[in-house]
């Protein structure tokens, strides 16, 4: 039989953070696998450790102790400059408030990560204005996020994200600010992505969104709890 290689693979991960002589494990020995396009929906209560979660395994964050493995690469003991390269090439992230920049148009907002991730002038337009059409936003993108509504600043995001052609898309209560039929589009959108092949993170406090997932897990006090079947 092929084995192939886990999408992510955390292995005993913990997170400390200390604050004014009190040590407070964010997350606590936490391992996990992730198949290749896999959709894993990520809950638990607020302050459990989630966004530390998925901040470590999108490169933004490195943990305390133990190994982060994302795509056969050890992420835990690499140095900034190679994590922000893995980062910028491989991670998309969509976030609860969107983190646009209020002053650039949709396609500028599209464009940075590519700025980042070193493609040419050229190729970076086409290449964001067809990640803005494949989210129905041909026809928006010289708008600023103030001109967009909720829903279609969120899809901005993820045009955003996609832009890298990443293969692990990383997205952190990604339906929170919207209204429940805004966030069944994107959330739609997102599972579109996971069936072309995208390995899919979500983290979220909806039982409805968690259950679109092929495997939910949780995490209560930084503890990881897995959930079967
Ligand atoms: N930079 C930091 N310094 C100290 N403590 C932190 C830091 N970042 C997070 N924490 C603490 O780590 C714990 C986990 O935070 P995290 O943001 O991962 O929670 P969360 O599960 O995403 O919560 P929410 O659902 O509210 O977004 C919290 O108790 C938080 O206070
Ligand atoms: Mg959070």
């Amino acid at each position: 039989m092929e084995t192939k290689t886990p999408a992510i693979e955390l292995k005993h991960v913990t997170k400390t953070y200390k604050l004014g002589g009190e040590t407070l494990n964010a997350l606590d020995n936490v391992s996990l696998v992730a198949q290749a396009g896999e959709f894993i929906a990520i809950t638990g209560p607020s302050g459990s450790g989630k966004s530390t979660l998925a901040n470590i395994i999108g490169g933004l964050d490195k943990p305390t102790s133990g190994d982060v493995i994302v795509d056969g690469q050890d992420l835990s003991h690499v140095r900034d400059r190679a994590l922000s390269d893995y980062r910028n090439h491989h991670i998309g992230f969509v976030f609860q408030s969107f983190n646009l920049q209020g002053s650039n148009t949709a396609l500028e907002n599209v464009i940075m990560p590519l700025v980042f991730a070193k493609m040419r002038g050229k190729q970076r337009k086409a290449r964001a204005l067809e990640c803005l059409q494949a989210v129905g936003l041909g026809d928006r993108v010289n708008h600023k996020p103030s001109q967009l509504s909720g829903g279609q600043r969120q899809r901005v995001a993820i045009a955003r994200a996609l832009a890298v052609k990443p293969s692990i898309i990383i997205a952190d209560e990604p339906t929170g600010n919207l209204d429940s039929a805004r966030g069944a589009e994107i959330m739609k959108l997102l599972q579109d992505l996971n069936h072309q092949g995208i390995t899919l993170l979500i983290i979220t406090h909806d039982q409805t969104i968690a259950r679109l997932a092929h495997r939910m897990v949780s995490i209560h006090d930084g503890k990881l709890v897995e959930h079967r079947g």
